[in-house]
């Protein structure tokens, strides 16, 4: 049988990417950057707060040095380096271990970091964007710069919430929108595979693991309508699912027994109740908002006592991105339309998830809430190349992470800058990890 795919509605609209624009976003990543560390001591910069995250210093560093390898030598025409020499250099430093690098202040960071980009832009005025070279042409390679400085907020701001001492006080935090009920109360969702396509072409901005396009043989299924909430998650604890060995998997079991948890990570009880604490707001868990840093085995046990199972990442992808009626797979839930925080938990200002439908245009055409912001999604489905992949323009990104060890989280969330996410995008992570914003929803066959 031969599949025609039609082109994706969008990916071929030309990027905007001009030299001005580059530069302006460019220099809103930067201030973004700042803003996020504004009102945190030099000292707590340069801590090594957990053995999982290395210091804010670092990451500093690393965004400046990979900026200035991408942007600026590996333009010379050969692709010289994957990642940068030296002290940057992430697989070289594991993040345990950055606390006791030789790190350079703050002030001699931030003006490696002034000096790489105004070398950056002065080079931005010269590079061809028209160029047949897939590393320039549509600005790529900038798109690639921008997208890493975005994740490494994330990662920022997972150490921030996991640091040790004052916790964490941002600069300013946007309202959340007040939930607005809008009488959708059915808990799943059908989900029409049919015809269904994953990934994209893309060539502007897309990372290599998101290529090619490909045709999804999925049967139909089930979807929850919304992320697990905190109110349902509460309902599988105190029905004694920490204490139930039998809904988790071996795997799962033997990190409950080595854990000792019994909530998701900062969490604590008080006089008897649940506190939730996201930076330095403590709160009882909102019974409503998406139950957030969980890992993969509490996810995967919550499903087995639920009577459902984990989505895979093609399931997840589809009830993102599938208009059955249409044919079409758009690349946000709402669309082609890019995200912004009106539309969704995304872009770290709030600082927290925010109750299940008060983003009224979150709604994908299969009728989920929420599949972009709030939480990343835990799937069941190991992170693996696509039919066809080509690592572009460094294996280091994707393809070195291939395997069974790590675990695809799917849709973004409040932390994540809108400029790192789409129905396509994914990323990965050990079973066991929970300081990242994850979350989950489960799926059923029938
Ligand atoms: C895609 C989030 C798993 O943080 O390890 C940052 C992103 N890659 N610098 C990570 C990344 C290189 C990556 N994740
Ligand atoms: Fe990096």
């Amino acid at each position: 049988m031969t599949i025609t795919i039609t082109p994706t509605p969008g990916v071929e609209r030309p990027l905007s990417s001009s030299r001005e624009e580059i530069a302006a976003l460019l220099a809103e990543a930067r201030d973004r950057t700042l803003q996020l560390i504004e009102t945190v001591s030099e000292d707590d910069l340069r801590a090594q707060h957990d053995p999982l995250m290395g210091p804010i210093l670092w990451d500093l560093g690393h965004i400046a040095h990979f900026e200035a390898l991408w942007l600026d030598r590996n333009l010379d025409g050969k692709v010289e380096f994957v990642e940068m020499p030296g002290m940057y250099n992430p697989f070289d430093h594991p993040r345990r271990e950055r606390g006791a690098l030789p790190l350079p202040t703050l002030d001699a960071t931030l003006d490696a970091m002034a000096d790489i980009r105004e070398r950056v832009l002065e080079r931005l005025e010269r590079v061809d964007l028209a160029s047949d070279d897939p590393l320039l042409r549509h600005g790529y390679v900038y798109q690639m710069v921008l997208q890493h400085e975005y994740q490494h907020n994330e990662t920022m701001l997972q150490t921030l919430q996991l640091k040790t001492g004052a916790p964490y006080t941002p600069l300013l935090r946007r309202q959340r929108p007040a939930s607005v009920p809008n009488g959708r109360d059915e808990r799943v969702v059908r989900i029409e595979t049919n015809g269904a396509t994953l990934g994209t072409d893309d060539r502007r901005r897309a990372y290599d693991n998101e290529r090619p396009r490909h045709a999804a043989a999925i049967a139909p299924f089930w979807m929850d309508r919304t992320p697990v909430t905190n109110g349902e998650y509460l309902d599988f604890m105190s029905d004694g699912g920490y204490r139930r060995p039998e809904l988790w998997s071996d795997a799962g079991r033997a990190w409950l027994t080595e854990s000792k948890v019994e909530a998701p990570k900062y969490w604590r009880r008080e006089h008897g109740s649940w506190l939730r604490r996201s930076m330095d707001d403590v709160k009882p868990p909102e019974p409503d908002a998406p139950v957030i840093h969980v890992c993969y085995h509490e996810a995967e046990a919550f499903a087995r006592w639920a009577g459902k199972r984990l989505p895979t990442e093609m399931e997840w992808e589809i009830a993102a991105s599938w208009d059955p009626a249409h044919s079409v797979a758009h690349e946000f839930p709402w669309g082609a339309a890019d995200v912004t925080p009106s539309d969704a938990n995304v872009d770290q200002l709030a600082f927290d998830v925010a109750p299940v439908d008060s983003y009224s245009a979150n709604v994908s055409p299969s009728g989920c809430y929420g599949m972009i912001g709030d939480v990343w999604e835990w799937t069941s489905s190991d992170f693996a190349g696509y039919p066809g992949f080509v690592a572009f323009p460094y294996s280091e990104y994707s393809e070195v992470f291939f395997g069974t060890e790590y675990k695809v989280l799917r849709g973004g969330s409040w932390a994540t800058r809108a400029g790192a996410i789409r129905n396509s995008f994914r990323n990965w992570d050990y079973p066991i990890r929970r300081q990242i914003f994850s979350g989950f929803r489960c799926a059923r066959d029938d």
